[in-house]
């Protein structure tokens, strides 16, 4: 009896462990930094320095609050290991919607096929809710703030 019971013991936290180490795994494997500067056009603003493990582990953003599926659902359940589309391969025109007193009169959803709309949607949204809830300017807003130099 006190073997079978050892056994079962060294069984679970077996398990346990195999669990643990497949999540640390999966943590230890999204890319960390990384340079967002779209390719395919000529970009007017440097690159931008973005850091998806500290969003991801720090501030603890859901991998679906960034990534969704062609629907526009949010993907709750990505891994690290998962092919992840590019946002330009849904959110297609290159750059910013046009932009002056000429420019056509876009509805949200034309507005978002540009690619740099939807970036500036996702990223600047939330931390201009993150900084006014929390009373302050750490989520930068600002043009300068990321996007470095060109
Ligand atoms: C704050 C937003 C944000 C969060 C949170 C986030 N990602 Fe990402 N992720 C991005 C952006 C932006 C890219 C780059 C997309 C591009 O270049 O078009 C990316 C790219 C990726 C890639 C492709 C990497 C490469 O080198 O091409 C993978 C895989 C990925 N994310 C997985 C995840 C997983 C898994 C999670 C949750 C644990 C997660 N992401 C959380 C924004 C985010
Ligand atoms: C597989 C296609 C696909 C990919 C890849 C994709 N999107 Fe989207 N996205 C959509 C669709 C579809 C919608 C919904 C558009 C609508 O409502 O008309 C959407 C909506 C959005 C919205 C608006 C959400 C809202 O709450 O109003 C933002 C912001 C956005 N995407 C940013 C991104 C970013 C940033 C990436 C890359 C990390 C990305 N998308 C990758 C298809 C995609
Ligand atoms: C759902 C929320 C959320 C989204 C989406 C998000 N961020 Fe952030 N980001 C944060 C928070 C929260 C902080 C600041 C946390 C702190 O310093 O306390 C931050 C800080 C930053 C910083 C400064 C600190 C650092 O980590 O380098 C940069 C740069 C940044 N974000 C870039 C981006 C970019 C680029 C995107 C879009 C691809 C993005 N973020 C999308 C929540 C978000
Ligand atoms: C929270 C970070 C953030 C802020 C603030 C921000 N951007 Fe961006 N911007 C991005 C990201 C991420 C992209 C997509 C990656 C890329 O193409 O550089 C982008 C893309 C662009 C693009 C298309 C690419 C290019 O370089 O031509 C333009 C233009 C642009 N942003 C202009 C601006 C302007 C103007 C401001 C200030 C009003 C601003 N951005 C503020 C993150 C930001």
């Amino acid at each position: 009896m006190k073997v079978k019971s050892l056994i079962i013991v060294t069984l679970i936290v077996g398990i346990a462990a195999l669990f643990l180490s497949a999540s640390i795994f999966a943590g230890a494997t999204i890319p960390d930094a990384m340079n967002l500067e779209t390719k395919g056009y000529e970009c007017q603003k440097g690159p931008v320095q973005f850091s998806h493990k500290k969003h991801s582990e720090e501030y603890k953003v859901a991998c679906g609050d960034c990534h969704h599926d062609s629907k526009g659902k949010p993907l709750a359940d990505l891994k690290a290991t998962d092919k992840v589309q590019n946002c330009i391969e849904c959110h297609k025109k290159p750059g910013a919607k046009p932009k002056g007193k000429d420019a056509p009169k876009l509805s949200e959803k034309e507005a978002l096929e540009y690619n740099a709309e939807a970036f500036h949607k996702n990223c600047i949204n939330c931390h201009k809710e993150f900084n006014k809830k929390n009373n302050t300017k750490a989520a930068p807003t600002t043009c300068t703030k990321c996007h470095a130099k060109k």
